[in-house]
């Protein structure tokens, strides 16, 4: 089938690679010039496993193709994806600019009948407006045009993208009509194989599943992260308390495991957009505040722990830190706690050392002018004398570490994890002090005469 992408960001690049896959041809179109040139040579930019061999395999039989041609791109395919960015503006509300020009130039330039699916995750209402935008700007031309919007949220997870889009838990399609249903089921035959993953509905219950998918979600972590604060303050283990939950299956073990907050493009922006939505509407969402307040306060978890440790003036102190993707096998540090430790850690007048495996490059793009910030290529390197060893990701060549050499390289054998990836009794064989999310060694609360005499000996 011939399919054209709009916006080729993480999602629409992910989308059209694997379309291209299972033998669509797909025209890929973008606005950005540079990149578009870049991937037109086989280059991709973002750091997604797989993701360059797929492309660089399809380009080369001639499936996928990338234009920043916009009136062949909406010429090309019987169905166009919307794929472009929808950021958050200042009010919490998505940027739809960049879906409005798609829509703008489809009505511009098509003149056979058109499937349009929105990917781009935009507030419920979004496909209504756009159906009636182009039937609109249409009719002012003086022309026709047979065309229908419809829905089909993504649901990849970074760093396991390609595996998300070839074997979906499901494909959640809004429609309005039987035509469209026929169409994206003939499009997505390769991926509903063995048994039905299609779920179709109407347009603003697709719009409002991908917001509901993903506030749920969040909800999950703020609640096991609430919950890890009590175990702190009441002396439980967290993690002891998150596999007695875990275990029925009412809750079940996903997405409930204690952090430092959860970062990434999607569930702040979702949250942010949805709240919005809800105020629009004249409709309550404190729920969703709530969660929202509490990601924003663990965030800040890990410089609290510092400081109940160290006290509140940290000139002259360096710390190591492992970690500075929001999470494992991304190199995105889009909203990810490592940055609000970083900044939080330098306005006390802390310089840092950094590792990553993958967000070097990220991390020297937003901080390489800052001379606060020094990038190490090994994690052993950015221990060497260091106050103590933060930890914000957890990939996986952090989980087994030789804590020994830790202990010996740095300053004070202090670590500070965010991710709860180390037994604190092994920890403690080792000499290692070891503070976590919700388990580990206690530190006095902030302002207690304990904190205060730690402070002055720190
Ligand atoms: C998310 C959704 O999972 C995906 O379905 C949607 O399409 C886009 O948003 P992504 O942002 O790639 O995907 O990351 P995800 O793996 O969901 O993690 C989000 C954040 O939550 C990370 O910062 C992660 O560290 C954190 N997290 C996740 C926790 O703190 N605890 C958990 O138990 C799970």
């Amino acid at each position: 089938m011939k399919i054209s992408v709009f916006g080729i960001g993480y999602v629409g690049l992910v989308q059209a690679a694997v379309m291209a896959e299972v033998g669509h041809d797909v025209l890929c179109m973008d606005i950005d010039a540079v990149k578009i040139a870049q991937l037109q040579r086989g280059q991709v930019r973002l750091y997604e496993p797989g993701l360059a061999e797929l492309v660089r395999e399809s380009l080369e039989a001639g499936r996928l193709r990338f234009t920043t041609d916009e009136r062949a791109a909406v010429e090309h395919g019987r169905v166009a994806f919307i794929a472009v960015g929808t950021d958050s503006q200042a009010d919490g509300s998505a940027d739809l600019a960049g879906v409005l020009a798609v829509s703008d130039a489809i009505a511009r330039h098509r003149r056979d009948p058109l499937v349009i699916v929105e990917k781009s995750t935009v507030p419920v209402g979004t496909g209504d407006r756009l159906q009636a935008r182009i039937a609109k700007a249409v009719k002012d031309a003086g022309r026709s045009l047979d065309f229908e919007i419809v829905s089909n949220p993504e649901f990849l997870k970074e760093g396991s993208a390609l595996a998300d889009c070839r074997r979906p838990d499901r494909i959640i399609v809004g429609i309005t009509s039987a035509h469209a249903r026929e169409t994206m089921r003939e499009l997505y035959e390769p991926f509903n194989r063995n048994h039905d993953r299609m779920l179709f509905m109407d347009l603003r219950s697709a719009e409002l599943t991908k917001y509901a998918a993903n506030c749920m979600l969040a909800t999950k972590i703020s609640f096991i992260n609430q919950m890890a604060e009590l175990a702190e303050h009441l002396g439980a283990d967290i993690e002891a308390v998150r596999q007695g939950i875990g275990a029925d299956p009412r809750i079940g073990y996903h997405f409930i495991y204690p952090g430092c907050g959860y970062g990434g493009s999607c569930f702040p922006k979702d949250l942010r957009a949805l709240i919005h939505s809800a105020g629009e509407a004249g409709c309550a969402s404190d729920l969703l505040q709530a969660v929202e307040a509490v990601n924003a306060r663990q965030k800040g978890k890990l410089f609290e722990l510092v400081r109940r440790h160290f006290g509140d003036d940290l000139r002259g102190r360096t710390f190591a830190l492992w970690g500075l993707a929001f999470k494992p096998n991304t190199d995105d540090m889009r909203e990810a706690p490592s940055r609000d430790l970083m900044e939080a850690l330098w306005a006390a007048g802390a310089r840092v050392r950094a590792y990553d495996p993958e967000a070097m490059h990220e991390a020297q793009r937003l901080y390489g002018d800052d001379e606060r910030l020094q990038l190490m290529g090994t994690p052993e390197a950015v221990l060497s004398g260091a106050d103590a060893l933060l930890i914000c990701t957890e990939w996986q060549q952090f989980k087994a570490p030789d804590f020994a050499l830790i202990a010996r390289k740095l300053a004070a054998p202090v670590i500070i994890d965010g991710r709860n990836l180390f037994d604190p009794e092994r920890l403690a064989r080792y000499g290692l002090r070891y503070f976590a999310i919700g388990r580990g060694e206690r530190l006095p609360a902030l302002g207690s005469p304990r904190a205060d005499s730690l402070q002055r000996t720190a």
